[in-house]
This record gives structure tokens, sequence and C-alpha cells, in this order.
């Protein structure tokens, strides 16, 4: 969990986020052992920031990964841990439900860490299941 949170600190660090001033960091880790990471990318035309967890997931599945979602991490620059906006819990979930995993979301703070389920922050999720 602490190497994936920093990877996850590591990477906000090069969030593109001159307009919020909030930079984000997420952190995938699979099955295989394998690290992604992603940072918020954000745009003069506000609306059309991309968020950390979404670049994450955006960069695994644009590489060919499909499922082995074990565990993520968010890391932010508020004091309180961050945990995933609604957009990028259905994200997220897409991709873990592609290996039928029930990932570990690690939400990290300053001092304090949060860790629930993703079925924890998206119940009753619609899925690729849900289109059959
Ligand atoms: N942000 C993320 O990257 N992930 C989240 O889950 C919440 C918010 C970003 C979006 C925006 O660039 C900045 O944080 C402030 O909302």
């Amino acid at each position: 969990m602490d190497d994936l949170i920093s990877a996850a600190r590591e990477a906000g660090s090069t969030a593109y986020a001159p307009y919020s001033n909030f930079q984000v960091g997420a952190a995938l880790l699979f099955a295989d052992g394998s690290v992604v990471t992603g940072a918020n990318v954000e745009n003069a035309s506000y609306g059309l920031g991309l968020c950390a967890e979404t670049v994450a997931v955006a960069k695994a599945m644009s590489s060919g990964t499909r499922g082995g979602l074990e565990a993520v991490a968010v890391t932010g620059p508020a004091h309180d841990p961050i945990t995933p906006c609604g957009r990028c819990r259905q994200v997220l979930n897409e991709l873990a439900a592609l290996g039928g995993t029930d990932p570990d979301v690690h939400c990290a703070g300053a001092d304090e860490v949060i860790t629930v389920k993703l079925s924890q922050l998206l119940p009753m999720a619609f899925g690729p299941d849900s289109l059959v």
C-alpha cells in the first residue's frame, strides 16, 4: 500500500493543474505486479479537464490491459483523504469488471489513509454485464 501511494504521489507531481492548483495522482496495481500511474490534466476550457484516475485507466487500457486491477491509490494536496469523483468511480469500475475484481481503493491524505472497496464507492454499479 505504501509503495502504491508513493507512486501516486510521484505521478501527482507531474499533474497539469494550473487552474485549480489541485494536483492529484493515481496509481493502479495489477495482478502481475505492474503499476500504471496518472495525474490530472486540466484545460483552458475548464470542463474538459481529465482526472488522475481516468488518465491512469486510459493509459492502462490503451496499452492493452483488460482487468486484473487489484488496488488503486489516489493522492491529493488536501489534508483529508481524497476519494475518487463519481465519474472516476465509473471509469475504474469498467476496468475492474473486465477482470471480475473488486479492488481496494486507498484514499490518501496527509496523515491518514482510508481504504475502501470500489464496490463500496460505487454500489449497484452499471458495468459491461449490464448491457447483456
Ligand atoms: N480530480 C482528480 O483528478 N480526481 C478526482 O477524483 C477528483 C478531482 C481533479 C480534477 C481537477 O483537475 C482537480 O482535481 C480539482 O477538482
